[in-house]
């Protein structure tokens, strides 16, 4: 029998994150105060987060273990399934084996509530109240309103304006967890006021987003900030998604010669990624890794490595990483989770370090794959997830060039049942390309902070 999907039992679900620093050769750099440029220490970070997400930030162990509560909610959508692309196999004639770990099986359609969950649970346990945190095209909003609703606390959630436009079912999706949703930039904070004064029709950015979210955690005493990715602790918790890959390609009997994510902050791609990072490190197996991401926001392949600030209104802590500059505005592509101006400071450190390749791709030849996919396999996915399917089908068409039987691995990181719209246009041809020029990278780039 031709297996199609490769299913762990609920027993099987991992135990523990996987924290890829405990085999990396050297360390990132350390996080800096945005005001001071100094190293900043866990005091620094405990108006914002609780402790045991700062303690993860700079764990050097090799594993922590998941909660048993954690676990409990994760049991409600994981394991995830591990499918065989066979009918996208086929359709593209490749001798190349696809296949790809599906998130879009969590409550909110996406992998966002792997840390979602946790960071929820890890505030709780502190006595929080309420979080305030941002999204860009929702998902990751959405998911933060799932895990407060669980846990009894209050999320306000800074929408990036352009998707809160272009997605108000995912703003409903939010409020019917309970959550409050602005349009970002608001009246709400100094940060949305500041950038409204002196850009009234902003469509609005996650650096500026980041900015509001940041200011009301730091004001209230009984408020929290949460962040859907680039910090250390979320690609920690996305690591559930490759180690129970890791299980089910042993299921299958199989080892990817290439493994596949989009990247955005930098989450979903850890997520499958740093476990093969881990093993490859440890000298066990080799394997390529790529990451995908934007060409109308080329963090990895047109940014500078740079400390730069984490949002526009710098409250946040500046971070060693690839990056736009933290006043880029990208345009309004419909991969709303792929426009954040950095990398995740990890991830980024990974590239330096040579372990993973990065290529950037156009939005509607994005479009394309993930309508090529869905008429194979059935599952449309999500606009970010698009890139990922197009980097794998073109290894898969490689394959086929060369003649070659590799298997590939890619993470289908999210649904695309919210992006409907995004599919009309891309049908009706109303949607462009965007391709950031090196001139407008050189220009936003010039507001980096002088750091030695
Ligand atoms: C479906 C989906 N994929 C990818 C991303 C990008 O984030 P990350 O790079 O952290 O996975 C997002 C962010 O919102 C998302 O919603």
């Amino acid at each position: 029998m031709d297996t199609v999907k490769y299913l762990l039992t609920e027993d099987r679900m991992p135990t523990s994150w996987y924290n890829v620093a405990a085999d990396l050769p050297s360390l990132p750099p350390p996080p800096l105060h945005p005001a001071t440029g100094q190293p900043l220490g866990p005091g620094d970070l405990a108006p914002l987060f609780p402790m045991a997400l700062i303690m993860q930030e700079v764990s050097a162990e090799r594993r922590i273990d998941i909660p048993d509560e954690v676990r409990a909610i994760y049991r409600q959508w994981r394991p995830t399934p591990l499918f065989r692309a066979r009918r996208l196999e086929a359709a593209l004639d490749t001798p190349a084996k696809i296949y790809y770990k599906y998130e879009g099986v969590s409550p909110a359609g996406s992998h966002k509530p792997n840390t979602a969950v946790a960071q929820a649970y890890y505030n709780k346990q502190e006595g929080v109240k309420r979080l305030s945190t941002e999204t860009g095209a929702g998902q990751w909003g959405s998911s933060l309103a799932f895990a407060g609703a669980l846990f009894g606390l209050e999320v306000e959630v800074f929408m990036v304006k352009v998707s809160y436009n272009q997605k108000p079912y995912r703003r409903g999706l939010m409020e019917a967890y309970g959550a409050r949703v602005v349009a970002s930039p608001s009246p709400a904070t100094a940060a949305g006021r500041a950038i409204l004064a002196e850009h009234p029709d902003s469509t609005g950015s996650l650096g500026i987003a980041i900015s509001e979210a940041v200011e009301v955690a730091a004001q209230r005493d009984d408020t929290k900030y949460a962040l859907g990715s680039v910090l250390n602790h979320v690609l920690l918790h996305q690591t559930v998604i490759g180690e129970e890959a890791l299980a089910q390609l042993e299921m299958a009997g199989d080892y990817p010669d290439v493994v596949v994510g989009c990247t955005g902050g930098g989450s979903n791609f850890a997520g499958i990624a740093f476990p093969f990072i881990g093993a490859k490190l440890r000298g066990e197996r080799e394997v390529r890794i790529v990451a995908v991401e934007p060409e109308a926001c080329p963090s990895l392949t047109k940014g500078i490595y740079a400390y730069d600030y984490g949002d526009t209104a710098h409250l946040a802590p500046m971070v060693k990483m690839h990056t736009l500059g933290s006043t880029f505005v990208p345009a309004g592509i419909h991969a709303g989770g792929l426009r954040y101006h950095g990398m995740a400071p990890l991830v980024s450190h990974i590239h330096q370090l040579g372990l993973i390749e990065a290529r950037a791709e156009a939005q509607l030849g994005c479009f394309a794959a993930g309508l090529q996919f869905a008429r194979a396999e059935g599952i449309l996915p999500a606009p970010e997830a698009n890139h990922a399917v197009k980097a794998a089908i073109d290894e898969a068409l490689r394959c086929k060039q060369e003649g070659k039987s590799e298997t590939i691995l890619f993470n289908l990181c999210g649904h695309g049942h919210f992006d409907l719209q995004a599919y009309m246009d891309y049908q009706a041809g109303r949607l462009v390309d965007h391709e950031y020029s090196r001139e407008e990278v050189a220009m936003a780039l010039a507001g980096l902070p002088s750091v030695g």
